[in-house]
């Protein structure tokens, strides 16, 4: 590692200082040296950033790194390494993994493995039950303790009240967030795509929108009651959107995320069976995205994330019903974050680090989300003109479950560094 490097004539933006100006970033032993006249000194290394966009990595809270148990789709390493190439610096994983998330030794081995492949910090999230069942509190505090981040037992929302309410109360001594995804399993039932004209037509068993809304409604109630930071996952429908505007017009302690595919498109997409669009929560309304995008411009929603879940091909490849939930999306997020956000206009690019980075760490009570002197030098360089076409056999991720293929977008990242270190650096990006 060089001991200085100097990012030169890049848009420096911070929404943590309110930063957004052409200034140079120094950067000394993997700390942000100094930002702006104080940073222009003789650097060991030089990159000139014209036209770039510098900002503190961007931080993507929801991500499935399926290690250990389906290495065959992703591993800590390979996970790691497309999270640098879409340009986040770190992510925070899911424990829905073979065995679970759910004990001390399982967290400190994510970590563990993390250390090793080191292309992106790992934050690992702890289950809230034994075996992600929803039945049984599960060491919460010890894996607290040796690291987890926060708490959810993502695809499975707690069903039960009681238990819910329990693992919120004892949450609530660690204040870390409790993530759920928010689904009614009895509203549920065996759906594998929005409930509405499309599954009609298709004769498929559809997820109604409320088996989200009634499971948020509960949890913004029981929340008051165990006093803990309540975070819904990939948030899908109007309802649910409409439910976390009002919770935080009261002051509670609410939150959410929102992914791309909920934000650019509809359930008529699936018409095709293709299950490469078979996602949970599922490709909802036209008003149900509209209503997320409204979110976004808002406030209402926190932070965007890509829920990147990796699935072998041949899983994929089954008929829609008996397919997989999920698709990829770490190395496809920032442009379509631009396309449906930024280019239309609903917030502008400080809003959307914001959104991808600054926002995530204090949700999560991590490092990152700022050039502040003397932080981690966790930073990503985005061409935010650079059209490219979107090739899955490029990717570093193990799995191809995206719906993106082929198309051309618009903003790529170009460079991103992790404690001063470069883990990914475009081909095209102007060497210092
Ligand atoms: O589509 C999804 N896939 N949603 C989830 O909640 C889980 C994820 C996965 O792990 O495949």
């Amino acid at each position: 590692m060089p001991e200085t490097l100097l990012i030169k004539n890049g848009r420096v933006i911070d929404p943590s200082q309110s930063v957004d100006e052409v200034a140079p970033v120094l950067i000394r032993d993997g700390r942000i040296a100094a930002i702006g006249r104080g940073a222009l000194a003789a650097a060991d290394q030089a990159v000139d950033a014209t036209g770039l966009i510098v900002t503190p990595g961007l931080i993507d809270m929801h991500v499935h790194l399926r290690e250990p148990g389906q290495e065959e789709c992703e591993t800590i390493e390979s996970g790691t390494a497309a999270a640098a190439a879409g340009g986040f610096t770190a992510v925070a994983c899911m424990p829905n993994t073979n065995p679970p998330l759910d004990s001390d030794a399982a967290i400190e081995f994510v970590l563990r493995q993390a250390a090793r492949a080191g292309s992106a910090r790992v934050h690992p999230i702890g289950a809230l039950t034994s075996g992600r069942q929803g039945k049984e509190l599960a060491e919460i505090g010890m894996m607290a303790r040796a690291g987890a981040v926060a708490f959810s037992d993502d695809g499975a929302g707690i069903a039960d009240a009681g238990v819910c309410l329990r693992a919120m109360r004892y949450l609530s001594m660690f204040d870390k967030l409790f993530i759920q995804h928010c689904e009614d399993p009895t509203l549920a039932g065996s759906g594998c795509m929005n409930a509405g004209p499309t599954a009609t037509r298709l004769g498929l068993p559809g997820i109604p929108a409320i088996a989200e809304v009634v499971m948020v409604q509960r949890d913004i109630t029981l929340m008051q009651a165990a006093g803990v930071r309540y975070h819904v996952a990939h948030v899908s429908t109007a309802g649910a959107v409409e439910l976390v505007r009002a919770a935080k017009a009261k002051g509670l302690r609410v939150t959410c995320e929102v992914c791309p595919h909920h934000l650019l498109m509809t359930d008529e997409i699936c018409a095709g069976y293709d299950s490469v669009y078979k996602v949970n929560p599922p490709l909802r309304s036209r008003a149900d995205v509209d209503a997320c995008i409204e979110g976004v411009r808002d406030g209402t929603i926190d932070c965007l994330v890509t829920d990147h879940a990796p699935h072998g091909k041949e899983d994929k490849e089954r008929e829609f019903q008996y397919a997989p939930f999920g698709m990829i999306g770490l190395e496809t997020a920032l442009p379509l974050y631009i396309e449906a956000l930024v280019a239309p206009g609903v917030i502008d690019w400080p809003r959307l680090v914001r959104m991808l980075s600054t926002r995530p760490a204090e949700l999560l009570g991590v490092t990152g989300g700022t050039l502040r002197e003397g932080a981690p030098a966790d930073v990503t360089l985005i061409d935010p003109e650079r059209i490219w076409t979107i090739d899955a056999e490029q990717f570093r991720s193990k799995s191809r479950n995206t719906p993106w293929n082929k198309r051309t977008v618009r903003g790529k990242a170009v460079g991103t560094l992790v404690d001063g270190v470069w883990k990914y650096r475009d081909a095209a990006f102007p060497a210092g």
